[in-house]
């Protein structure tokens, strides 16, 4: 059984930190298209110079080009049994080729997080990122004492300790532009989901372990089966092995 899942949302609802979760504990790979271009500008890549002035203004970058590395990416032999893409849809080009690439691979879950603007922007302009390899002091820890240990990634977070920092575009002024976009292009797309019996709602504005059982309960839902027999099914998939963590932004894959 694959494990199609796309987590809709605004910025700041906290879809790459249940993305991230699922992920790990599904035994499948997170895309998330905002690591990917992060990872490219990080590199100084064509394809990074290309996008960091987009990125820093909260404009979306072009259909063409993101679709590309969407299609490009769940042809890999990780996606196979299912992926959490994250970020990708956002528009309603995006929306019809992600119909396109999936259509031979069974059912696509989509789960909208739902969180006011207000609440958006604060968390937004709250968090922070390791400078080195982009992972997020996420939710499910964020501790000021502990965070110190929360990135041991690359060389340099374990030999030197992570240096976290705000993320290029998430200033309160670029925030609202990502709000103001979100609104005006992805939310219309959504409603393009939504008539779909395998699209869910879930209320983001709840703790982020409690976020992560409403997660699991709609993709359960979807598929027409109770949440326990997700979680068997995944163990059993899964042979008791533990997954690689997926947590940081994956060197290499910017390179798309
Ligand atoms: P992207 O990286 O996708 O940014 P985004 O969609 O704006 O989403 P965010 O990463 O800001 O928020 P999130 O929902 O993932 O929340 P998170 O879990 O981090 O895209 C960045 C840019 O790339 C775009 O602006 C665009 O330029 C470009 N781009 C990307 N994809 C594209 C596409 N398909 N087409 C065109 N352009 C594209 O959580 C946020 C904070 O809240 C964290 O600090 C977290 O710890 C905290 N938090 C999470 N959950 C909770 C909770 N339940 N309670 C309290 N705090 C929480």
């Amino acid at each position: 059984m694959a494990l199609n899942l796309v987590m809709l949302g605004p910025p700041g609802a906290g879809k790459g930190t249940q993305a991230e979760r699922f992920a790990r504990e599904h035994g499948i790979p997170k895309v998330s298209t905002g690591d990917i271009l992060r990872d490219a500008v990080h590199s100084g890549s064509e394809l990074g110079q290309a996008v960091k002035a987009v990125m820093e203004r909260g404009e979306l970058v072009g259909d063409d080009l993101i679709i590309g590395i969407v299609r490009e990416r769940l042809l890999r032999a990780d996606a196979a049994a299912g992926f959490v893409l994250d970020g990708f849809p956002r528009t309603a080009a995006q929306a019809t080729a992600l119909d396109e690439i999936t259509s031979a691979r069974g059912p696509v879950i989509c789960v909208e997080i739902q969180v006011p603007d207000e609440e958006l922007v604060r968390r937004v302009r709250g968090r922070r990122v390791c400078d080195d390899c982009g992972a997020n002091a996420d939710a499910f820890e964020q501790k000021a004492d502990v965070l110190s240990g929360l990135c041991q990634n690359t060389e340099r977070c374990r030999d030197i300790g992570p240096k976290w920092v705000a993320r290029s575009d998430d200033s309160e002024t670029v925030v609202r532009e990502r709000l103001k976009i979100y609104w005006r292009d992805t939310r219309p797309m959504i409603e393009y989901y939504s008539a779909r019996p395998t699209f869910r709602v879930i209320d983001g504005l709840q703790s982020p372990e409690q976020v992560r059982e409403a997660l699991v309960g709609a993709v359960a839902s979807a598929l027409g089966m109770p949440a326990a027999e997700l979680r068997t099914l995944v163990a059993q998939r899964l042979g008791g092995d533990d997954v690689a963590p997926s947590r940081a932004r994956q060197k290499g894959e910017a390179q798309a």
